[in-house]
């Protein structure tokens, strides 16, 4: 059946096709459409001796354990001849949304970040699979059910790290005579190390009610907001017995505080952190820290490799955790001498 059109629906029509038409256009610009990944995305298909270029997006300097990941990550790509794309997100989520954003514009071959936040990519992620463009996690996860949008996730088990603290404690700190007054220094809220290294912790001690968390904030996993919050922590509790720290950093901090209101660290009030960082060793060492689980911020080698291969298109797999293990003082000193960061 033929149906005639009136003079404004056949510009609309017209209008549309043309819309249609250059969306088209942009998306094979972008080599779109495609699955992220296989291949290797980006401008260059980076085989014939052409370098790959990756776009690494890193959550800021907050700590030690930052600041070693970082250099783990540019020696790397230098010794691999990757060329590296390195943007500093100052903690900010948004900071890292832009730098994706604008790895896509500049067509890396793969894009890397470690997320400042667990939620909230959904959306840029989908651009980076639409530009044909894979994307690995690196140190923290997201929580997309959408596992699609990126490749692989590289780091970590928060929650075994969390676990560990809290089985050290429950050996160490006898709860059978009364309770155990414990305050936590949580990480960025909404990160997955703070997430998890609190859900681990407390799923363990939660098999004596005598273990107590009387006070739990977030420091940031930062030297001055582990101080700061400590020293809000003391004011308010004057019976604390143990400070369990999500990372070596806090740790330090609330050290200053617990010596500035007269206690004495590692004895007064026991003190688990996270990371084993050079500085956190020796607190250790000296006896100012009693337990540090270790979480390693040496991913450098690790992600080129992967990075490598889904350059080539090969299959990677989707987890890869980071070997890990835990130190108490005898342990921190004997490995002191030879710790990298
Ligand atoms: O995501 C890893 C954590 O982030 C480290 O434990 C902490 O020190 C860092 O800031």
């Amino acid at each position: 059946m033929r149906t005639t059109m009136t003079l404004p629906a056949l510009r609309k029509r017209v209008a549309a096709l043309a819309i249609t038409a250059a969306a088209a256009l942009v998306l094979a610009a972008c080599g779109g459409g495609g699955e992220a990944g296989g291949g290797g995305g980006g401008s260059a298909p980076a085989d014939g001796g052409e370098k790959i270029t990756l776009g690494f997006s890193q959550v800021g300097a907050e700590s030690g354990w930052r600041t070693a990941n970082t250099k783990s990550v540019q020696d790397s790509a230098a010794a691999a001849g990757i060329e590296l794309k390195f943007s500093d997100a100052q903690q900010k989520q948004e900071n890292q949304i832009k730098a994706i954003r604008s790895f896509i514009q500049q067509r890396v071959n793969v894009i890397a970040f470690s997320p400042v936040v667990e939620s909230g990519w959904d959306t840029v992620l989908m651009e980076a699979k639409r530009a044909n463009i894979p994307v690995i996690l690196t140190d923290r996860a997201v929580d997309s059910p959408d596992t699609s949008l990126y490749k692989t996730f590289l780091g970590s088990d928060f929650i075994e790290e969390g676990k560990k603290a809290g089985e050290w404690l429950l050996k160490n700190v006898d709860a059978s005579a009364g309770p155990v007054n414990i305050v936590e220094l949580q990480g960025t809220t909404g990160s997955a190390p703070a997430i998890d290294r609190q859900q681990g912790f407390a799923d363990v001690i939660a098999q004596n009610p005598n273990y107590k968390v009387i006070a739990s904030q977030t420091g940031d996993f930062t030297r001055s907001g582990g101080k700061q919050v400590m020293e809000a922590f003391l004011k308010a509790n004057p019976d604390i017995d143990v400070l369990y720290a999500h990372n070596d950093d806090m740790g330090l901090g609330a050290i200053e505080a617990i010596e500035a209101a007269g206690k004495v660290p590692g004895q007064d009030i026991k003190i688990i952190t996270v990371d084993a960082v050079k500085d956190g060793m020796q607190a250790l060492a000296d006896g100012k820290i009693n337990f540090i689980v270790e979480c390693n911020p040496l991913l450098g080698p690790q992600l080129m490799e992967l990075v490598k291969k889904v350059v080539a298109g090969e299959e990677v797999p989707a987890r890869v955790v980071t070997q890990e293990t835990t130190f108490d003082t005898a342990a921190a000193k004997a490995a002191l001498p030879d710790r990298q960061y």
